[in-house]
């Protein structure tokens, strides 16, 4: 059976992808017995049904010429604090290019228009969250996405539909329509792939940036998670492609049931701390 965790959905646990030493230890602990509760989870169907666009989109990611150099560009941007930096760009990235893949199996495109739709897929994930911490941050970084992008080799029309996708990615608001079908196509799949992080991700990951950023203690994390939930539950209507509305409820699924043990774990840990006193 393929596992959620310790290989990732999408084989990511790179050094790279590691932010112990700055998280407090109890963050630590605590994400790590999270991701062990992952570990017992199976791969969400989306990861193994497309075996072949999931090669395709990591080939891309990591040996597109323009992808690599906006992904040095971006890892200096990105607030890993936040929880979103490169892990989870990284991930949106590579979805969005398999959603993007699955989503054009039924038009007529040739190979060569399919991976450059792809590595704009692969771009508009690495960029999306360049501005997470101001205020309308999809907005703030489609207008950065702009400026960066004139140092790379895209079109006017090709800039126009990363900053499009940008603007659009935020949750429970209501989208812009694009001007093109492929910019549609492209600004859908950025959100799925968003979307999809609000699954196993945030609870192996996410959270506990989150938590530590904002030096929550455990059972202030405990008070906040039945609000928390109820937000991830409400995504599941919001998904935007037929690929994303078949198997982004399953991904969803996955992190609840993942969250609901953590919930029950955080429990006993803070009534065994209550003892302890
Ligand atoms: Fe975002
Ligand atoms: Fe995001």
């Amino acid at each position: 059976m393929a596992v959620l965790f310790p290989l990732d959905v999408n084989g990511l646990r790179q050094p790279g992808f590691s932010f112990g030493s700055a998280m407090n230890e109890v963050n630590q602990r605590l994400q790590r017995e999270a991701q062990r509760i992952a570990s017992r989870h199976p791969m969400p169907e989306f990861y193994t049904r497309f075996k072949a666009p999931v090669a395709l989109a990591r080939k891309l990611f990591y040996g597109e010429p323009t992808v690599v150099r906006m992904r040095e560009i971006v890892r200096s941007i990105l607030q890993e604090d936040l929880g979103h930096g490169l892990f989870h760009s990284t991930h949106v990235s590579l979805d969005c290019a398999v959603l993007i893949w699955v989503e054009m199996q039924a038009l007529r495109f040739s190979d060569t228009d399919l991976e450059r739709l792809m590595v704009l897929g692969l771009l508009a994930g690495l960029l999306h969250d360049i501005c997470r911490s101001e205020e309308n941050h999809a907005e703030a970084g489609a207008r950065e996405a702009l400026r960066l992008l004139r140092d790379f080799p895209v079109t006017e029309v090709e800039a126009d539909c990363l900053c499009a996708a940008i603007r659009n990615h935020e949750a429970f608001t209501v989208p812009r329509p694009c001007r093109l079908p492929w910019i549609q196509l492209v600004s859908d799949c950025l959100y799925d792939s968003d979307k999809f992080r609000w699954g196993a991700d945030t609870f192996t990951h996410t959270l506990w940036c989150m938590a530590d950023c904002r030096g929550l203690s455990p059972r202030q994390i405990l008070e906040k998670f039945p609000w928390g939930m109820s937000g991830i539950l409400r995504i599941v209507e919001t998904f935007r492609t037929p690929t994303g509305r078949e198997f982004g409820p399953e991904i969803i699924m996955t992190g609840v049931e993942i969250g609901k043990e953590i919930y029950r774990y955080l429990l006993n840990w803070c009534r065994e701390e209550t003892n302890a006193q």
